[in-house]
């Protein structure tokens, strides 16, 4: 097997040739053409060439004899392999299944150990009618033609398969969040072979290395989405060849920054992991380097005084802006999240001490942070309508100067009496009492919420179903903003109009992460009640990615059909109440050594306890 300094010998002698080689160590091989006037750059044994400020990985296929559709179902895809140029192969395979074959998966599960709790148990799964089957089939059908093939293999799916709409914008391209439902649909079936190239082919688009000019988004950047171009050869006819494009957000709609994208890739390589037993991708030295990479980026210092991630607007699932800013919620659970996943990957070596100190460091403190001062129920909201301002001390009870006129009329309406749940945002003088529901799921499936919380947050949804949940799962936050707040905080985005799209409307793909919070919590019986609702219409309505309207009564103003992660989010939904065990590829579980050091870490304990030795620097 030629190696990356085999490549740099052949740059070296500018042989302007075609080579082969292995580019992935144990995985995907493919060939490497070489020609002396492009410049190159070389990331983990990988060659890269730098054209138009986009990454073209050199892992080569040319097809003959097929369009540019490289859209297809698993089966389908219709390629013919140049072999004297190229020798893409299909990726090994770690026992995937047969399509059709379905069996719960038997976990191998590293680390997460709930003797007897609710992973135990048997199948939640609803009695499956006929209706319903057939629902399941469909779902199958599209998430299968949803799979984008590269050099062979299938790499991701596409985000909508609407053949009939006009405005496909970006929605043909391979969303990293997009993909994760569709991904863990794929592994709880036993195909493992997409998720591992998913996560290798997105690892050799990661952002590594700063460039001169102009701007670069920091070195660890995870893509927010990728497409598959195919393009003439040059030099013979109807040859093409494939490329790999991404999108850092430099042309997203609003240039926003895909900070979620790094979080949740490395929330799927844990579940891989967990999933298949095959741990020689997370051990793999360039994933490792990658994980890393991403972890520093995210830990790196800055200015701020609190231990949440700071991000810009529209830096997650809602990628408009719509005033999250700041510290959003959802990026906190999914950074917490992805802390303990890596620290649970990370090789042991003497080079990650500081990384792995840093990190832990983090938890306890961010846990310590969201906990404390995110949460919301009745007696805390008393609490702050009573707030003194101004305080100038250490020790002031309203840190952040939050005035309590800031409490909003709904909220005090909206609050039940058992139950409560995680603020939007948290700024200086200014709470954002939004119910985000991603941030409130994923808190609870990280541990980030503690028990108590989690159960809470899963009261309150039941208590507030009609306005949460009404007739399709589930609000992306609630409530809307309206009239004057609306123009302000969104620019006036018509596409974010009250009760739409990411203000207050309702995204089915949400049912997932419900689900795997409801089975953690041992309350399946909340999840099984949302996918009842979604059984009543999807299909019907051909898998909206949103509803409108307070009770979700319409299909999305401007909402794409057959949206990817609507469809995969409902198979998980019912692939995990039939094999409920499976929630342990996810959920992160409280780590007593984390409890104890958030109890010593506490600030009222510390100034009380002098002396005493904090087991992290905090
Ligand atoms: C919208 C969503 C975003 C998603 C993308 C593709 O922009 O807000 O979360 O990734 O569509 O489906």
């Amino acid at each position: 097997m030629a190696t990356s300094e085999t490549v740099l010998q052949v740059l070296s002698g500018g042989l302007p040739c075609t080579h082969r080689l292995d580019p992935f160590v144990g995985g995907v091989n493919s060939v490497l053409s070489f020609c002396s006037d492009v410049k190159w750059r070389r990331n983990r044994g990988l060659v890269y060439k730098k054209l138009n400020n986009r990454v073209r990985l050199l892992g080569k296929c040319t097809s003959r004899g097929v369009g540019a559709v490289k859209s297809c179902g698993k089966l389908k895809c219709a390629h013919r392999w140049e072999s004297m140029r190229c020798k893409c192969q299909k990726a090994e395979s770690f026992g995937g299944a047969a399509a059709n074959e379905w069996s719960p998966v038997s976990l191998p599960v590293n680390g997460v150990d709930s003797a007897t709790n609710i992973f135990e148990r048997g199948s939640f799964a609803l009695k499956g009618n006929e209706e319903t089957q057939s629902i399941e089939e469909e779902a199958w059908d599209l998430l299968r033609a949803s799979v984008v093939c590269y050099c062979g293999n299938p790499i991701g799916t596409i985000a909508a398969n609407d053949a009939n709409s006009g405005s496909i914008l970006n929605y043909d391209q391979i969303f990293i969040r997009d993909f994760i439902p569709s991904g863990i649909a794929f592994l709880l079936k036993g195909e493992y072979d997409i998720v591992r190239n998913f996560i290798l082919y997105t690892l050799q688009l990661q952002s590594w290395e700063k460039t001169m000019d102009c701007y670069s988004p920091g070195q660890g950047l995870m893509p927010a989405s990728f497409k598959v171009r195919t393009v003439p050869l040059g030099s013979e006819d109807s040859a093409t060849e494939e490329i790999l494009d991404a999108d850092f957000g430099e042309a997203a709609i609003g240039r926003v920054a895909p900070v979620d994208s790094g979080l949740w890739w490395i929330i799927l390589l844990r579940a891989y992991g967990k999933c298949s037993g095959d741990l020689s991708v997370q051990e793999r030295v360039d994933v490792q380097t990658g994980m890393k990479m991403i972890l520093k980026l995210c830990l790196a210092d800055g200015f701020d005084m609190f231990p949440t991630l700071l991000v810009t607007d529209g830096s997650c699932m809602i990628d408009r802006r719509m005033g999250i800013h700041g510290h959003p919620l959802e990026i906190q659970a999914l950074f917490y999240s992805a802390l303990l996943c890596a620290r649970e990957m990370l090789a042991p070596e003497d080079g990650s001490a500081d990384l792995i100190r840093a990190l832990n460091n983090r938890l306890v403190a961010l846990s310590f942070h969201i906990r404390e001062y995110y949460w919301l129920d009745l007696k805390k909201l008393n609490e702050i309508y009573r707030y003194t301002t101004e305080e100038y001390s250490y020790d002031a009870v309203n840190k952040f100067n939050i005035y309590p006129d800031q409490i909003p009329p709904w909220l005090v309406e909206f609050m039940p009496s058992k139950g409560g749940y995680l603020i939007g945002n948290l700024q200086p003088a200014h709470m954002d009492f939004r119910f985000f529901t991603l941030g409130n799921l994923w808190s609870i499936v990280s541990s980030l919420a503690t028990l108590d919380q989690s159960h809470a947050i899963l009261d309150l949804i039941e208590a507030k179903w009609a306005e949460l949940v009404a007739e399709m799962p589930i609000k992306i936050c609630y409530p809307a903003l309206e009239g004057q707040e609306w123009r302000i905080i969104t620019g006036s985005d018509p596409k974010n109009t009250p009760w739409s799209y990411h203000n207050g409307g309702s995204w089915p793909t949400l049912l997932w992460q419900l689900t795997v919070a409801c089975i953690k919590m041992n309350r399946p019986e909340i999840a099984q009640k949302a996918v009842q609702l979604v059984e009543r219409r999807i299909s019907r309505d051909k898998w909206p990615e949103y509803y409108d309207t307070k009770r979700a009564r319409f299909i999305g103003k401007q909402a794409h059909l057959f949206q990817t992660w609507s469809i995969s989010g409902y198979l998980v939904a019912k692939l995990l109440l039939a094999n409920p065990s499976a929630v342990k590829i996810f959920v992160n579980e409280e780590d007593p050594e984390l409890v104890n050091a958030l109890l010593s870490a506490n600030p009222r304990r510390k100034r009380a306890r002098k002396g005493f030795k904090q087991p992290f620097i905090v």
